[in-house]
């Protein structure tokens, strides 16, 4: 993506200055939450997408409901999406679905180096642009420290270039997270990627996520809803009266607003492949977020579940 002049005009602008437009879900409280990049001041709204499931190759109608799911999150604010080489075929549905909405230059886009060697790296890297038809990427990370010194070197020089505007690293394993640390500490990244979920993972924000905070960097969390399993069990669980408190209204809403009000966390890019999921789920980003008592709350009510 070239830097639009959308984007210009977002850099510079701190935390919450620069809010949505209300969205037209017909709730009182839904302006889209947006949060700055500590690197370039530039804000992104809170709620992202993730395309782990958007392999679908050729399939006529899968790529129907991906094209809704898509036109809704664009509609409704949304922008950042985050992919990679290694989800099958998602890339190249991707860059075809968005080239033929017509939306690409609106969204900021993320994509990931995963290969375990440097030439494959290089390769896949520039399938990655053709697949978008680009000659830049909003941010491209480091997937699962896959050959990472070599890796985090070609990013650097590609964002020196000015092919990539941010670079980062991703991870959803907890043993990578003390490398992740010292990455922080000693390179100059923009992003981190980690999981964090009420559901199954909640480290993350002991250590990690604070120190990237104090360092400057920001923080997308993936895997908020630990992979979605959890959905089927909570289907029969009732939400608690309280949690009305931080303006919930659903389970989707309940474990975004967990991760999205942890000191530090800049956004979060839940899978969806479903519309209806999109509308839940920016709904997630808007209005008030839990205190840090109330998420202890929310803790004890999952332990007990
Ligand atoms: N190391 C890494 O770099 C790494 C690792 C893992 C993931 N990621 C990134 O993070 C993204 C998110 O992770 P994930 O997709 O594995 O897990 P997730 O976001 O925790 O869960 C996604 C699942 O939750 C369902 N879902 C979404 N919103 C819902 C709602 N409001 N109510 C009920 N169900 C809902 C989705 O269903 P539908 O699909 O039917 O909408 C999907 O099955 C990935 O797509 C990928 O971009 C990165």
């Amino acid at each position: 993506m070239s830097i639009t002049r959308r984007k210009f005009t977002q850099i510079g602008l701190g935390t919450g200055a620069l809010m949505a437009m209300p969205l037209s879900l017909g709730k009182p409280n839904s302006t889209l939450i947006k949060r700055t990049i500590p690197s370039s001041g530039e804000v992104i709204p809170v709620i992202g997408l993730g395309t782990n499931r958007y392999g679908v190759g050729a399939d006529k109608i899968a790529r129907a409901t991906l094209s809704q799911t898509l036109q809704k999150f664009h509609a409704l604010g949304g922008t950042v999406i985050d992919t990679a080489p290694s989800y099958g075929s998602s890339e190249v549905v991707l860059g075809e679905l968005l080239d033929k909405l017509g939306i690409q230059e609106d969204l900021f886009l993320a994509s990931k180096v995963d290969s375990r060697n440097l030439s494959d790296n290089k390769a896949g890297y520039r399938a990655s642009l053709a697949r978008f038809n680009t000659p830049q990427f909003d941010l491209m990370q480091v997937h699962n420290f896959k050959d990472w010194q070599n890796s985090l070197a070609l990013l650097q020089e590609k964002k020196m270039a000015g092919e990539i505007r941010y670079i980062g690293m991703t991870t959803h394993m907890p043993n990578q997270y003390s490398l992740m640390e010292q990455v922080i500490k000693e390179h100059a990244l923009d992003f981190i990627q980690v999981n964090l979920s009420l559901a199954n993972q909640r480290s993350s924000s002991e250590r990690l996520i604070p120190l990237a905070a104090d360092q400057g960097v920001a923080v997308l969390i993936n895997r908020p809803f630990g992979g979605g399993g959890v959905f089927s069990k909570l289907s029969q669980t009732k939400l608690p009266d309280w949690s009305q408190e931080f303006e919930c209204e659903s389970w989707g809403q309940f474990l975004l607003k967990y991760a999205l009000s942890q000191p530090g966390v800049t956004a979060a890019i839940p899978g969806m492949t479903k519309a209806r999921h999109v509308i839940d789920n920016i709904q997630g980003g808007c209005g008030l977020m839990p205190t840090a008592q109330l998420r202890q709350r929310q803790e004890a009510f999952f332990d007990a579940l």
